[in-house]
């Protein structure tokens, strides 16, 4: 990552590595190649270099977080899963104090009632859930508009 230009990392938790296969009456047919190469152009227009990253290790997705550590000026998340049950990424994110979107392709709200808690959301500035991947594109305005908003200040 260059340093003359905002940078914003893209993390994809487990299994959205498996888009395009994995339940596609619910998650649609884009790859997580797709949705990557979708958000690295919404960064460009925006003026906004995105790295992306995925695992399905819950270390890893820690670890690629406090990387972030004065490298980048924003995280867009899907956690996938860890998003119900992980403390560990929650204070992951709370420990870089980065601003967060969490993003879910899916209405999370409409399915089941485990999917309804998000330990992300108690770290994240706001969320998209439903829109499928272009909640990536909304995720990377809104963290866009708020660093501009917080650089002015
Ligand atoms: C998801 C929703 C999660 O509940 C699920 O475990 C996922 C994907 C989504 O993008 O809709 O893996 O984060």
């Amino acid at each position: 990552m260059r340093s003359d230009v905002t940078q914003i990392l893209v993390i994809n938790g487990p299994n959205l590595n498996a888009l395009g296969l994995r339940e596609p009456k619910l998650y649609g047919t884009e790859t997580l190649a797709d949705i990557e190469a979708l958000c690295v152009e919404a960064g460009k227009s925006l003026g906004l270099e995105v790295e992306c990253f995925q695992s399905n290790s819950e270390g890893a997705l820690i670890d690629r977080i406090q990387a972030a550590r004065d490298k980048a000026s924003g995280i867009v998340i899907n956690a996938g899963a860890y998003t119900h049950t992980s403390v560990a990424l929650m204070d992951a994110l709370l420990s870089v104090g980065l601003p967060t979107i969490e993003i879910h392709l899916t209405n999370v709200y409409q399915r089941e009632e485990f999917r309804h808690t998000s330990f992300i959301s108690k770290a994240a500035l706001g969320g998209i859930v439903g829109l499928g991947s272009h909640g990536y594109v909304l995720g990377l305005q809104a963290l866009n508009y708020h660093l501009s908003r917080s650089n002015q200040e």
